[in-house]
């Protein structure tokens, strides 16, 4: 058991739903929140917990100094590591900062843990888990699934910098023996994911009556994982995870975007149906459907994903708990619940950004 979880990112969607997820399932944990709190970090996310086992640094994972002192002062004796840039669409926009936090933040965080552990005990009960993406083996045809031996093919900027840290993280177990373990896993969606991906998108603008834009013909693949199913796996592979493997985690549930988008609407169209004060503050006379738009696609935008997760079903006894049906009900009223929580990020610096992404997008 570890006792001083370093979670880097842990402001971010999967990062808080983890912290979350810790601060139930175990008892005596400390967890120290190293986060930056870029446009996708908040600090509601992680707001009501106990904080006497958590603490919150705000800092940038590619800060050396900072990263190191961390380590000495807290004594941390696990690393998970969620901090990154994660949407693809940016990346395209802007690589630099992809490159910056995803490869170089993850070298700095290798590095701090490789002088801190540097003792046979401590390199024997200490863990370094890197929290990665099924992007980076590329594209499928219709058929197959992404394994732990696929070859890695990344497409997009974001996709090339999580498969660069990576290989930095498994050179990092070949040669310096540091205890690291890699998951690689597929589309999550839950509580607390931030409006830019695409079911947070779709819940917020089908509630408010704005255009779904769905791109190119919609009819490209994604395996979807529910984000406390994601937790669960990584609690696995750090207490039970064999050092310097890889894990493939994914919900076995392919669905093609615009099947989500389709069932987005009708579960809204269901809800507001249901409760008078939603229709009348998301008044929308026709079917939600009427608001699908197709736009220009993604440049490289990847055909399909789909994952073979046996390897941690059978290792480490883990598998998706929570159906798609039942998680896109607890997902949605998470957002017609928690208003606040995005119309926060809906009035500030977002709205930029989404005008440059949608605005031209014919
Ligand atoms: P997110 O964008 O919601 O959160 C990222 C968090 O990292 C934010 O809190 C942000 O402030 C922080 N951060 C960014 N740069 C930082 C830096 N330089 N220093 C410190 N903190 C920094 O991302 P997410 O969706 O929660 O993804 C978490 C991890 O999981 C990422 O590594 C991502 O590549 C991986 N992943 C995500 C998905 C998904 O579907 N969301 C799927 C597969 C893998
Ligand atoms: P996204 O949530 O950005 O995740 P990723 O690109 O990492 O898989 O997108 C999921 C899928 O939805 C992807 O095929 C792109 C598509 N998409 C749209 O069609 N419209 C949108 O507005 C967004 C954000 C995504």
């Amino acid at each position: 058991m570890r006792s001083n979880v370093l979670v880097t990112g842990g402001a971010g969607f999967i990062g808080a739903n983890f912290v979350r997820h810790m601060m139930e399932s175990t008892e005596e944990v400390k967890i120290i929140v190293l986060d930056s709190l870029t446009y996708a970090g908040n600090l509601d996310n992680l707001s009501g917990l106990n904080a006497a086992r958590l603490k919150f640094v705000k800092g940038d994972i590619t800060d050396a100094s900072l990263v190191e002192s961390l380590f000495e002062k807290e004594k941390i004796d696990a690393v998970v590591n969620f901090a990154a840039e994660s949407h693809v669409d940016r990346s395209i926009l802007g690589p630099a900062a992809f490159v910056e936090t995803n490869i170089m933040g993850t070298f700095v965080l290798l590095e701090a843990a490789r002088k801190a552990w540097n003792s046979p005990e401590a390199l024997e009960s200490a863990r370094f888990v890197h929290v990665s993406t099924d992007e980076v083996y590329g594209s499928l045809g219709e058929t197959g699934y992404f394994t732990e031996e696929t070859p890695y093919s990344p497409n997009s900027p974001y996709s090339a910098s999580k498969a660069s840290s990576d290989h930095l993280v498994r050179a990092y177990f070949h040669t310096y023996g540091l205890p690291v373990l890699t998951t690689n896993c597929s589309n999550n969606y839950g509580p607390y994911q931030f409006p830019e991906k695409l079911i947070p998108l779709m819940v917020l603008n089908a509630l408010e009556g704005k255009p779904l834009p769905v791109y190119g013909d919609g009819k490209n693949v994604r395996d979807w994982l529910y984000v406390t199913d994601h937790c669960k796996a990584i609690e696995a592979v750090l207490d039970r995870g064999r050092l310097g493997e890889t894990y493939n985690i994914g919900g076995r549930c392919e669905m093609q975007n615009i099947e989500i988008v389709n069932l987005v609407c009708s579960e809204v169209d269901f809800l507001v149906e249901l409760d008078e004060g939603l229709a009348l503050r998301y008044p929308y006379e026709e079917p939600r459907k009427a608001l699908i738009k197709y736009v220009t696609d993604r440049p490289g935008h990847d055909r399909r994903y789909a994952i073979d997760c046996q390897k941690i079903e059978t290792e480490l006894g883990w598998k998706p708990e929570v159906t798609f049906e039942e998680g896109m009900k607890q997902t949605i009223e998470w957002y017609v619940t928690n208003r606040s929580w995005w119309e926060a990020i809906l009035s500030g610096e977002y709205l930029k950004y989404y005008d440059e992404q949608y605005g031209n997008r014919g």
